[in-house]
């Protein structure tokens, strides 16, 4: 087998390496079916038991008391941008902060939905390197719509806005299990699985009760949240594969890292490690502001953009990938999602002090 790099990729990226190794183990006979969950029946006990296995993680994981509801669902977080205002909005105008590319493309999905959408605060006059303090809360708002970590522009939000009696949504692909916060004031969340909970084609959606009574009943079937609800996301054939997988790593947080506490505060090292270098001296130039920082994503620049492809192809060479700022920003990224060693980081430091030397 050629030897594993180490990877940096937005997402889908890493993986926790015992857990390919555990799907690998299973990949011809899952737990002594003797066939791969690829060939397993979504209604086989096999299967509901992982399911409910990843639902109960995600609840004990996140603390979701019996009000919220874990769901399955496929269409990527980008139908979740569609999905949310048409079964949320219940006539009232919707919310958004604007903090980039994805929090835009929600709004722009909200809109294209016929809602009334507001943009209540956005960081787009310094190109969303940063989390606006200001942001109006409106009383009559269906919800406030957030993007918890901002993947291209490497921003996170460090604290919640408190929005009173107003639900928060959130967009939490990018830092979903990373960090512990408190969840009551969320009345939806959704996540990609692809880069903190597992492989693509699975969105994690966590909903409230209060949330549900909302969906209109002229929805088709398959955008109704409660369709997902009232058949434990078993109401068609669901991703069994990727819920697999998701499960295995939900079990590697619990059990081998030993919970969201432990995991917050090797994901806070991390992040440490790399912009503390960054941060002493002045070749690299982080592009976030310093107390907007992303612990998932971390944006930096050269001194001059005709570098990249020469810094890109030598940390190629030392079996570095995925390193490439988002095609629309440019620059260089590297994420450091839950998945991504401690020994990794220090592997790119090392690295990025290697080529800043040879300037
Ligand atoms: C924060 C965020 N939201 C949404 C998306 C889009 O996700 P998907 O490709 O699952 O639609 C991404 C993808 O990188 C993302 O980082």
């Amino acid at each position: 087998m050629a030897q594993r790099v180490i990877n940096f990729n937005p997402g889908p990226s890493a993986l926790p390496l015992s857990v390919l190794e555990q799907a690998k183990s299973e990949m011809l006979d899952f737990q002594g079916s003797g066939m791969s969950v690829l060939e397993t029946s979504h209604r086989s006990k096999n299967f509901e038991a992982v399911l409910d296995s990843a639902i109960q993680r995600t609840r004990r994981l996140l603390g979701l008391d019996e009000t919220y509801q874990v769901l399955f669902i496929q269409g990527g977080a980008s139908l979740q941008f569609a999905m949310v205002p048409m079964n949320l909005a219940a006539g009232k105008p919707v919310d958004y902060v604007d903090t980039g590319v994805w929090s835009t493309k929600a709004i722009k999905e909200a809109r294209l939905c016929g809602k009334e959408t507001r943009v209540v605060g956005s960081s787009e006059d310094m190109q969303f390197t940063y989390i606006p303090e200001k942001i109006v809360i409106n009383p009559d708002a269906a919800y406030l719509h957030i993007t918890s970590n901002n993947t291209i522009r490497g921003t996170r939000w460090k604290s919640f806005p408190d929005a009173g009696a107003v639900p928060l949504v959130s967009d939490m692909s990018s830092d979903i299990f990373s960090r512990r916060f408190d969840p009551r004031p969320f009345g939806l969340i959704y996540a990609g699985a692809q880069k903190n909970v597992g492989p693509a084609g699975v969105t994690l959606v966590i909903i409230r009760e209060d949330m549900l009574k909302r969906v209109p009943k002229e929805l088709p079937t398959m955008l109704r949240y409660s369709t997902y609800a009232e058949n434990r996301s078993l109401y068609n054939t669901p991703p069994c594969f990727s819920i697999y997988i998701c499960e295995l790593v939900l079990k590697w947080i619990e059990e081998t890292i030993g919970g969201l506490d432990q995991m917050e505060k090797i994901n806070e090292e991390k992040a440490a490690v790399l912009y503390d270098y960054i941060d002493s001296q002045d070749f690299y130039r982080g592009t976030a502001r310093p107390d907007s920082r992303s612990r998932m994503n971390v944006t930096f620049l050269l001194p001059e953009a005709e570098m990249e492809k020469d810094f890109l192809a030598g940390a190629a060479d030392a079996g570095l990938y995925g390193l490439k700022g988002h095609r629309s920003v440019g620059g260089l990224r590297a994420s450091i999602y839950n998945a991504t060693t401690i020994e990794a980081v220090k592997a790119l430091v090392d690295y990025m002090k290697h080529f800043a030397k040879g300037r």
